[in-house]
């Protein structure tokens, strides 16, 4: 089967962490989506790594790891994750494999990016400006390169064809950044990826299926940032729910078993759109200050406020996530009262469901108070001494979500998890 682990809110919910951890159990960890706008971050042996197109099960000797036909790479980000992982004693060579059919971010797409992030002005999505939109674009507007093409005798003439269309579009901007100095780079990560492990994906997950593998999918960014279902249009370019593992990888529904879906205690989001918890006061920086809330790939702040059970039941419905995993908890310590949100009103009209105009409605959110935890958190290593009030948040959690939490995250670390169940 193909478990599947995916951020429930707007990313960074901790998947890296969590993903490192379950790994263990799993013969191959596989990426579906998205690209290097991705940054999971992992502490292995008190090294800090941040993973942003390696899938998190790189550090478990005996797993395999695939980066599947629906993830854009950017061969530079890839050679430098991969050359960094070597540094550290980690032999990546020999157990990743990329899918040939996954698309290829060019400089080009970065510029354009770029560009067009500028001149959006106060409209900007907050883009992680990787290239992520424009080689997406180029997917489904069927121009985009694909990894096999490397491989093909034309390469360079697809790749000038495809470059002489987007300096046709960077022509209708103002803004654009001196990309052509970073084709010298793209074209040496382009050598490196051509001797890797360049597979064909969808023959080679399957084998593996029938072979009685263990598979889990890792997602990136998170729900509310699908391009179908998140907050459009303030989202990324790919399917972060559970139905782009399926695209995103090449197997068939019936292979997708258990779906862990993962979420702070608490919300946050980097970049640009709507957010109807976020808070502006001094809990919202005591928030961003206990949990080190900056982005792992661009160092933003991160907006924060208060967990979002609205935005939650309509990610865990969309993807069936039955097992939840909260992380972050230790940040919550020492918080008199933690709030969660249950409802919103929407124009006047008290509301369980994720409204469809969510950027231009008048939203706002209503809460209900749970007493807090203390300081007892931090340093709770068994689900038998959680703390009272936890177990009341908790209750709180599933009964609305209608799904049960395996797994409570408090610290960084690879122990620092409780399992419930
Ligand atoms: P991802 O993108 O979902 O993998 O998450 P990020 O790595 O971008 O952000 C999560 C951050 O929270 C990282 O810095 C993690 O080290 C950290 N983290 C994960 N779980 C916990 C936890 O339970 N408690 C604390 N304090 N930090 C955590
Ligand atoms: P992980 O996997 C948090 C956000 C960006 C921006 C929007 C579009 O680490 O959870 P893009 O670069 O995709 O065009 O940006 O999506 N975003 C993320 N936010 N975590 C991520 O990944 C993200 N990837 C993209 O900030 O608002
Ligand atoms: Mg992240």
């Amino acid at each position: 089967m193909v478990d599947v682990l995916l951020g429930l809110q707007w990313g960074d919910e901790g998947k890296g962490k969590i993903v490192d951890y379950l790994a263990q159990g799993y013969d191959i960890i596989a990426r579906f989506q998205g690209g290097p706008n991705a940054g999971h971050t992992l502490y292995v042996d008190g090294n800090k790594v941040v993973l942003r197109t390696i899938p998190s099960g790189v550090f478990n000797p005996r797993t395999l790891n695939l980066i599947g036909n629906g993830v854009v790479i950017d061969p530079v980000t890839l050679r430098e994750e991969i050359e960094g992982l070597k540094q550290l004693g980690i032999a990546v060579d020999t157990n990743l494999f990329i899918a040939h059919k996954a698309h290829l971010i060019l400089p080009s797409h970065r510029a354009l990016d770029a560009a067009s992030e500028a001149a959006k002005g106060k409209d900007k999505i907050g883009s992680t400006l990787k290239g992520i939109g424009p080689a997406y674009m180029d997917k489904t507007g069927r121009n985009g390169l694909r990894v096999g093409d490397i491989l093909t005798e034309n390469w360079k003439e697809k790749y000038e064809k495809l470059k002489n269309k987007h300096m046709e579009m960077l022509a209708m901007y103002q803004d654009i950044p001196d990309w052509k100095s970073w084709e010298a780079e793209f074209f040496n990560a382009i050598e490196y990826l051509r001797n890797l492990n360049i597979v064909n994906c969808e023959y080679w997950i399957n084998e593996h299926l029938a072979n009685g593998k263990k598979i889990l999918a890792e997602g990136a960014q998170g729900s509310m940032l699908d391009v179908d279902y998140g907050t459009y249009p303030f989202v990324t370019s790919s399917n972060t729910i559970a139905a782009g593992v399926c695209t995103g990888l090449g197997i068939a529904p019936q292979k997708v078993g258990d779906v862990y879906g993962i979420t702070k205690a608490y919300c946050t989001r980097v970049g640009s759109g709507p957010f109807p918890t976020e808070l502006f006061d001094e809990t919202g920086d005591k928030l961003r200050d206990a949990g080190h809330e900056y982005g792992a790939v661009t160092k933003r702040p991160r907006r924060c406020g208060w967990i979002d059970l609205v935005a939650l039941k309509y990610a865990v419905m969309m993807s069936g996530a039955n097992r939840l995993i909260v992380t972050k908890t230790d940040v919550l310590d020492g918080f008199d009262e933690i709030r969660v949100c249950t409802s919103y009103t929407v124009n006047g009209e008290t509301t369980t469901e994720f409204p469809f105009d969510i950027c231009s409605d008048n939203i706002v959110a209503n809460y209900e108070t749970l007493e807090g935890w203390g300081n007892n958190m931090t340093g709770c290593t068994d689900a038998q001494a959680l703390p009272g009030a936890f177990l009341k948040y908790q209750h709180k959690l599933e009964s609305f979500l209608g799904a049960r939490i395996q797994f409570v995250s408090n610290g960084t670390g690879r122990n620092n998890l409780i399992k419930i169940f």
